[in-house]
C-alpha cells in the first residue's frame, strides 16, 4: 500500500519534473507540484526501508538539454524552502530566532518567476553564463546570456573582486511576452503558457540572434565568492548594483516579523503593476556569518526561504467538457463552468490543455472544480473537490479517439501531449479555419466574417478558398440573411482581392509557419509562385530568415497535389501569383548600403511596414545599436538605452517623417 503509493509519487513527479525542466512545459501548478513532494518526503522519512537515491526527491530536477556543454557549479545551484502561509513564515522566523540566539535582520525580496542563471566574472568581464540544470551542473548558455542587455559584459569601477559569482533572475517582460505570442500565433505555433516558459525556452535557444531578438531581461539577488566587499548580503547586492548589475530596488531590510507581513501584504497587490512576473517573496538572513552559523540542507539553504503568493482561485461546478477542433486540427478539451467570478472577471470557461490533464486529475462531469488564474492567462482546472463528490456514479471525462467534428481518429505525435486530427482537407472546422485565415485583413482582405463563411460552408457553396471566386450573386440570394446590397458588396470585395501583392496572396494560402513576415521575406526572393515551388530545401534555407522548419513546410505544401491544385484554380480567377510590376516600382536603392534601427512606436505606418520599406529601397534593417548603425528611425517612446548609445555613438535619429522623405513618399 505505501510502497505503491511511493512508486506512484516518483514516477509522477519524475513526469512533471521531466515537463518543466526539459520541455519546459508543466501541466500542473507549483502548489500541486510541492503537495505531491511534501507528501513523498514524508512518507519516505516515515519509511526508511524504500529509501532509493534515484528518487525525486534526492535531486532538484534538471534543464539539462544535449546541445550545450555541461559545466559543473563550483557553488551547488540550491532552491529554496516553499512556504504558503504566513504561519509558515512566523514558523520559519521563530527557527531562525531561536537557532541564532541573537538579533538579526531579514532582507525581503521579490521572487521572480523565470529561469535562474549564475554568471562568473573574472578581473571584471563576464566569463561563463551557466543555467541551474539539476543543480549541481547546468548547460553553458554564455552566448546567449551575452545578448541579454541588462547582464555587463564589463563592469563599473573597480571594487569587484578579481573572481566571483552572481545568480540572477532570466526574465521575459508582459509586453515582450504578449509580442512574441502574437507573433508566434501569426507563424502558427504553439503559445507560451507563461514568460517563465518564453523565458527558459528563449534562453536554450541554439542561435543566439533569436535570443537577442526576444529582448530578455535579467534581474540579479545573490552575490557568492571568496573575497565579497561586505558581510551582508545587502551591501553585497548594492556593490553590485555599482558594478552595472539590476539589482531590484524593492528589497527591504527587516528587523521584525510584522516588517515581513507587511512587504508581504503589500507586494501581494503591487506586483500584479511591475513589468515581470513574480511569484512571491524572498526572505533571507542578512548577515554572512549568520547565513554560515544556520548553513543548509541537503536541497536548500536554512537561512532563507520563499513565501509563495497564492494564485488567484474560485471552486464551481464543471457542467461538460467540449472538445474543439482548431484551424491546424489541434484538439483542445475546454471546461464548460457555471460562472464564477475570478481575479476580477466571470469565468465560464477554462482550459484543459490535454488528455493527460483530464486524466491526472480523474475528472467527472458534475465534479466541483477548482480554478486558477496563476501566471497563466486562460484560468485553468487545477484540483477537483473529491470530497463534494456525493453521487458515486458520476461520468468519468474521456478524450475522445476520433475527431469530434468529422470522426477521423485522432493522431498523437509521439512525445507530444497534443491529439490531432489529420484530415485537414476534409474536417469542417479545419477548412472554414482556413478560410477565415484567407480573408483576414492581413490577407485577401475579403469582407466576410466567421458566420458567413459558416453559412456559405454549411449550404455547400464554397468548400475551399477557390470556391469563394465561384460564387455567384443568385446562389447567395437563396440564402437566408443575404440581399441584392450584401451580395453585391461581397462580389466587389473578391474583385478588390484579385489587386492583392502576391506576398499577401502567399500568406493567405496559410502554409505551415509562413506568416506574413517570412511570406513577405519569401516573395523578396522568389518573385512567382512557379519560382517558389521549384526552389529547393537547400536554396530556401540559403534565404534569409528562412530555417529548415519553414523551408521544409514550404516543400510539404507544394508536394502535395491538393495544394498545386488550388493555386492552378487561384490562378486561373486572376489572383496575383507573381510580383507584379507596379511591386517593383515601390523599390529602389535609395537606401543602399545603409543600416537602419527601428525604435518605439508610430502613427503612420507599423513597425513591420518600416521594415519592409528599408529592404525594398535596398537598406539594411538591424536590430541593435552598433557603431555599424547609419541611423535609428525613431517613433515615440524610443528606449532610453538606445537613445543614449546612439547619442554615444553619434548616431543620426530620424524621424517617420525624414525617412518618408528619403525614400521618396
Ligand atoms: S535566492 C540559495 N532570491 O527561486 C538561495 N532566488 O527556489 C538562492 N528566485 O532558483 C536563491 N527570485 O530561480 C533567490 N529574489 C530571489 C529570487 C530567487 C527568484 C528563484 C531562483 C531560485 C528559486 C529558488
Amino acid at each position: 500500500m505505501v510502497e505503491a503509493r511511493i512508486k506512484e509519487l516518483r514516477d509522477t513527479l519524475e513526469m512533471h519534473n521531466y515537463n518543466y525542466y526539459v520541455l519546459s512545459s508543466p501541466t500542473i501548478s507549483d502548489f500541486e507540484f510541492d503537495k505531491l513532494m511534501k507528501e513523498l518526503q514524508a512518507l519516505e522519512k516515515a519509511h526508511p526501508e524504500y529509501a532509493d537515491p534515484n528518487s525525486p526527491t534526492q535531486r532538484v530536477g534538471s534543464d539539462l538539454s544535449k546541445d550545450f556543454a555541461s559545466i559543473a557549479h563550483k557553488y551547488p545551484m540550491l532552491s529554496l524552502g516553499n512556504t504558503y502561509s504566513e504561519g509558515e513564515v512566523r514558523d520559519f522566523y521563530e527557527r531562525v530566532a531561536r537557532d541564532l540566539n541573537e538579533s538579526f535582520e531579514i532582507i525581503a525580496e521579490l521572487k521572480y518567476d523565470g529561469t535562474s542563471i549564475s554568471l562568473t566574472y573574472k578581473n571584471g568581464r563576464l566569463t561563463q553564463a551557466v543555467t541551474r540544470g539539476d543543480g549541481t551542473q547546468g548547460d553553458e548558455v554564455t552566448a546567449n546570456a551575452r545578448t541579454i542587455r541588462s547582464i555587463p559584459l564589463k563592469l563599473m569601477g573597480n571594487d569587484y573582486p578579481e573572481e566571483f559569482e552572481i545568480r540572477g533572475e532570466v526574465l521575459l517582460p508582459w509586453t515582450e511576452f504578449d509580442r512574441l505570442n502574437k507573433e508566434r500565433e501569426d507563424q502558427e505555433e504553439p503559445l507560451f503558457a507563461n514568460p517563465r516558459n518564453a523565458a527558459s525556452g528563449t534562453l536554450k535557444q541554439q542561435n543566439p540572434a533569436i535570443v537577442a531578438s526576444r529582448k530578455l531581461d535579467a534581474y540579479f539577488y545573490y552575490l557568492l565568492g571568496e573575497n565579497l566587499p561586505a558581510d551582508t548580503h545587502y551591501d553585497n547586492l548594492e556593490a553590485a548594483r555599482k558594478w552595472g548589475f539590476k539589482i531590484p530596488r524593492v528589497m527591504r531590510k527587516c528587523s521584525t516579523l510584522q516588517e515581513v507581513f507587511d512587504y508581504i501584504a503589500y507586494w501581494d497587490t503591487e506586483r500584479k503593476k511591475l513589468p515581470v512576473a513574480t511569484d512571491g517573496i524572498v526572505l533571507k538572513v542578512n548577515s554572512l556569518r549568520q547565513q554560515k552559523n544556520l548553513g543548509f540542507t541537503a536541497k536548500s539553504p536554512r537561512w532563507a526561504i520563499a513565501y509563495k503568493f497564492q494564485a488567484e482561485r474560485a471552486r464551481t461546478k464543471l457542467n461538460f467538457v467540449s472538445f474543439q477542433v482548431g484551424r491546424t486540427g489541434i484538439i483542445t478539451p475546454v471546461a464548460n463552468l457555471d460562472p464564477v467570478l475570478l481575479a476580477g472577471t466571470i469565468v465560464k470557461r477554462a482550459s484543459l490543455h490535454n488528455a493527460d490533464i483530464i486524466a491526472g486529475l480523474d475528472l467527472r462531469v458534475g465534479d466541483m472544480v477548482y480554478v486558477e488564474k496563476g501566471g497563466e492567462i486562460i484560468p485553468k482546472i487545477v484540483d477537483v473537490d473529491k470530497e463534494a463528490r456525493v453521487e458515486s456514479d458520476l461520468e468519468r471525462v474521456v478524450f475522445p479517439k476520433d475527431c469530434p467534428i468529422c470522426g477521423t481518429s485522432l493522431i498523437r505525435v509521439e512525445g507530444e501531449a497534443a491529439h490531432y486530427c489529420p484530415n485537414d482537407s476534409g474536417c469542417p472546422p479545419q477548412i472554414k479555419g482556413k478560410i477565415e485565415h484567407f480573408v483576414t485583413r492581413k490577407a485577401m482582405n475579403i469582407n466576410i466574417g466567421p458566420e458567413t463563411i459558416e453559412d456559405l460552408y454549411d449550404a455547400g457553396l464554397v468548400k475551399d478558398v477557390a470556391d469563394l471566386y465561384i460564387l455567384k450573386i443568385c446562389d447567395l440570394l437563396r440564402l437566408e440573411r443575404w440581399a441584392e446590397k450584401s451580395a453585391n458588396n461581397l462580389m466587389k470585395s473578391l474583385e478588390n482581392s484579385k489587386e492583392v501583392p502576391f506576398g499577401r496572396v502567399l500568406y493567405g494560402l496559410g502554409i505551415r509557419y509562413v506568416g506574413e513576415t517570412v511570406a513577405k521575406r519569401l516573395v523578396s526572393v522568389f518573385h512567382s509562385i512557379e519560382e517558389l515551388e521549384k526552389a529547393s530545401f537547400i536554396t530556401l534555407t540559403q534565404t534569409d530568415e528562412i530555417g529548415e522548419r519553414i523551408a521544409q513546410s514550404v516543400i510539404d505544401y507544394f508536394a502535395d497535389e491538393r495544394n498545386r491544385i488550388l493555386i492552378s484554380r487561384l490562378k486561373e480567377y486572376g489572383l496575383r501569383m507573381s510580383v507584379a510590376k507596379d511591386d517593383f516600382e515601390n523599390q529602389s536603392d535609395k537606401l543602399k548600403g545603409l543600416s537602419i534601427v527601428i525604435s518605439g512606436t508610430f502613427s503612420k505606418y507599423s513597425r513591420d511596414d518600416y521594415k519592409v520599406m528599408i529592404e525594398q529601397h535596398g537598406g539594411k534593417n538591424m536590430g541593435s545599436v552598433s557603431g555599424k548603425t547609419d541611423y535609428i528611425l525613431a517613433g515615440e517612446n524610443m528606449g532610453p538605452a538606445k537613445l543614449e548609445k546612439a547619442k554615444k555613438l553619434g548616431i543620426k535619429i530620424i524621424s517617420e517623417e525624414e525617412f518618408l522623405n528619403m525614400i521618396g513618399q
